[in-house]
């Protein structure tokens, strides 16, 4: 039972990351390879793993605006977001939103 549970758990994982999209690439060096470290510059301790997609899309898209502001390094995020299509930025929160959680 527990194999399988922990087979199921790396199945999800493995899915997961095969639909990476390609632009979640640049996010790695800052939010990391899981969307679970620290952002250098920002405030607090947040990761963006598994936030909830309306709110990512919302943010995403605030910086993109040059709106958002979590207050930290804001003006980074704007520069990450500034060239990204809606397209993207729907494919990013859908990615993120159903990364695991930092522990
Ligand atoms: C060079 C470092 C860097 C890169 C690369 C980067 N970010 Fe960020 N990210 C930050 C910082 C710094 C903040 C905090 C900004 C603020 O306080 O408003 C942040 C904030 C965020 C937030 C808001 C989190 C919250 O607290 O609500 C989201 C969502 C996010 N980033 C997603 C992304 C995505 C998706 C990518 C890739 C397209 C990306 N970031 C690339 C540094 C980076």
């Amino acid at each position: 039972m527990k194999k399988l549970f922990i087979l199921g758990l790396l199945g999800l994982a493995s899915v997961a990351l095969a639909d990476a999209p390609a632009v979640f690439k640049k996010c790695i060096a800052c939010h990391g390879p899981d969307a679970q470290k620290i952002a250098p510059g920002s405030k607090g301790d947040k990761t963006i793993a598994g936030m909830p997609k309306d709110y990512l899309l919302t943010q995403l898209k605030g910086y993109k605006a040059k709106t958002a502001d979590n207050g930290g390094a804001k003006a980074i995020m704007y520069g990450q977001m500034a060239n990204v299509s809606d397209e993207d930025i729907e494919a990013l929160a859908d990615y993120v939103s159903k990364l695991p959680k930092k522990q």
